[in-house]
């Protein structure tokens, strides 16, 4: 496939062509469509869910967390290792994962083989009230353990389609599909309420590895592991409409035709009868509703778009500046190392991805509830999984992956080490059967048998912000830096802040071919927030004083971290990191001769709550990309 060239038949005809079925088939629908569904609306707070509430919430694991700062790089690992009485019981007491460390290898979730699982107790807050279980184990199996599992060979392609595009047998389909799935019982681990916990377990505390919480944000587990998570849904998904090319299909937020879910996502009920399994009660009302356009960007407050730029221009430039500036490298599109033994809190290298705390995290939030206390369903990784939108949502989110090595840029590659290639979890197949699944094998996608019909990328592959400040290297405030320079840990509360930083290379002309292998970049690490409430700030550089007017579609915006609740103890307190790509930045604001720019980190609350943020570093730095 040529780079950057994606062509995508919109008719439904055409589309119909590919996915018709034979008579007996739509026969077979049919019946199936006018039988009694026992799925109804209230079942979203189904009793049971309740009754397994526990009445006390349970203890998370405890965890020792570093008491300063520790900028493990600078560490001499030999002294980590050394006579401490083993690896990983030293050094996965503070989360300082070995060099040697193993990939993270997620427990067996054979519940005969062990008490590997437990109630999930994080990233929530259960005092305010819950909306959904917590209680996210699986059912037991009938296998004692599971096995690796080996891909189907040959196959069939599943064809992963947009779904503002697909075709009405194709959604009478993917209705009936995920009816289903809601249909089965409790003790099915295929069930549509099984497999929304499959993403709690995950995430909210459920599982350890190697003595800690596992996590499967926040770090490089996250593309990963979302793969294979669809591709288990998709294929039991595929098993209960009996075809093997069906795929699930994504909703296609970067792409103009696909920034308003379609009606028949939102409807409650599809008939006078049947109930729509394809809706959620636990969104946010007044964004679900049709016509409204998502906000790849949106800040936890509706952001008044001003009159010279529309939402679809501020969704395409955030789709431009996460997928090309800020994802340079496999560190900023995947995110940190996270190895056996890591904390849940903090991986290795203290990064998340662009898109993961970028576009991927503003539609969780966009679309949970914020009159919920968690924003159920889909602002909380414990809940997210009860609404069909998330699998939607992640089949994009898996595209951009492929999108974005597709492309052909110096330093597009998966990260390469034994410590990611190995990390493993553990799903039920479509034949409930626990199989364990390797990084490794899932970078390949024919390996998966599924594929993309892409969607055209032209809205956002070229689509450059432009610069505010009408010329930055002469403007007063910019040019006088009259910020003071950046000293360590910086409180991110209501206010925006701003200091001063040095260039690397003291503002000396680069080539062209010099940039494009070797990155500008500013490194925010250790970003400290509360685990417990959403965080989010944006980053600007030289923004001539205005940064709160400042949207997406311009320069000096260097990008945004957002988290979603994902820890709970004493502390409550969570690490990551981000880095931001400045040098086509630079050049739009016409300040690549500077010695030294400004910074502007600005809080963005949600609703009136506003982060608590502790920054311990910023600096800029240049990093080649091309080894
Ligand atoms: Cu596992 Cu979008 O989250």
């Amino acid at each position: 496939m040529a780079p950057l060239s994606f062509t995508l038949a919109t008719t439904s005809s055409s589309l119909s062509l590919l996915f018709s079925q034979t008579p007996t088939q739509q026969r077979q629908l049919k019946t199936h469509a006018k039988q009694t569904h026992r799925f109804q609306v209230s079942c979203n707070v189904s009793s049971d869910d309740h009754e397994k509430l526990p009445t006390t919430n349970p203890q998370p694991q405890k965890l020792i967390l570093p008491q300063t700062s520790l900028d493990w790089q600078n560490v001499d690992r030999r002294n980590l290792l050394l006579g401490l009485g083993g690896v990983y019981s030293t050094v996965s007491l503070n989360g300082v994962p070995s060099a040697f460390a193993d990939a993270v290898k997620s427990p067996s979730i054979v519940s005969s083989f062990g008490p590997s699982c437990k109630e999930a107790g994080s990233g929530f807050n259960a005092d305010k009230g819950l909306f959904r279980s917590t209680a996210c184990c699986p059912p037991p199996s009938k296998y004692v353990k599971e096995e690796d599992y080996v891909f189907p060979q040959p196959g069939e392609t599943r064809i992963r389609q947009p779904l503002h595009s697909l075709s009405p047998e194709y959604i009478e389909k993917f209705r009936y599909g995920i009816q289903q799935m809601r249909d089965l019982p409790d003790d099915d681990p295929r069930s549509f309420k099984n497999q929304a916990k499959v993403h709690c377990a995950y995430c909210n505390g459920s599982y350890t590895q190697n003595g800690q919480q596992l996590q499967i944000h926040n770090s490089w587990l996250f593309f990963p592991f979302h793969r294979y998570y669809l591709y288990f849904f998709e294929r039991i998904l595929g098993h209960f409409v009996d075809d093997k090319t069906f795929g699930l299909p994504y909703w296609n937020w970067d792409n103009p035709d696909g920034m308003v879910i379609p009606n028949f996502v939102l409807e409650e009920k599809q008939s006078d009868t049947n109930p729509n399994p394809l809706y959620d009660l636990f969104r946010e009302k007044k964004h679900i509703k049709p016509g409204v356009m998502i906000d790849l960007d949106f800040t936890g407050t509706d952001r008044i778009v001003g009159k010279y730029y529309s939402q679809k221009d501020v969704n395409d430039t955030t789709m431009n500046r996460q997928m090309m500036r800020n994802a340079f490298d496999a560190k900023s599109f995947f995110g940190g190392r996270y190895v056996a033994g890591s904390a849940p809190i903090a991986n290795a290298d203290n990064l998340v991805g662009a898109i993961e705390a970028g576009c991927h995290t503003a539609v969780h939030r966009w679309v949970g509830d914020s009159e919920k206390p968690n924003h159920e369903d889909m602002g909380n990784f414990y809940s997210a999984g009860y609404d069909p939108l998330f699998y939607l949502h992640h089949s994009n989110v898996d595209r951009m992956w492929t999108l974005w090595k597709d492309m052909e840029v110096v330093g597009h590659k998966e990260p390469e080490g034994e410590d990611w290639l190995n990390a493993s979890y553990v799903f039920f197949d479509e034949n409930q059967k626990p199989v364990r699944v390797y990084n490794r094998d899932c970078v390949n996608l024919d390996n998966l048998k599924y594929k993309y019909l892409h969607s055209s990328i032209d809205s956002w592959k070229d689509r450059k912000p432009k610069p505010r400040c009408a010329n930055s290297s002469t403007n007063t405030s910019a040019k006088n830096m009259n910020g003071e320079d950046f000293k360590s840990n910086v409180v991110i509360n209501k206010t925006p802040v701003r200091f001063r930083l040095n260039r690397p290379n003291g503002g000396e002309k680069r080539s062209p071919e010099d940039k494009k292998n070797v990155k500008e970049i500013l490194c925010v690490t250790g970003i400290n927030f509360d685990g417990m409430k959403p965080a989010k700030f944006d980053v600007f550089v030289n923004d001539c004083g205005d940064s709160t007017k400042i949207t997406a579609c311009e320069s000096e915006y260097a990008g945004t971290f957002a988290a979603i609740p994902h820890k709970k103890d004493e502390s409550m307190v969570c690490k990551s990191g981000m880095r931001f790509g400045i040098t086509e930045l630079l050049e739009e604001i016409n300040a690549e001769d500077h010695k030294s720019v400004q910074v502007t980190i600005e809080p963005r609350p949600t609703k009136d709550e506003y982060p608590d943020i502790n920054i311990e570093k910023i600096e800029i730095k240049l990093i080649d990309v091309s080894k």
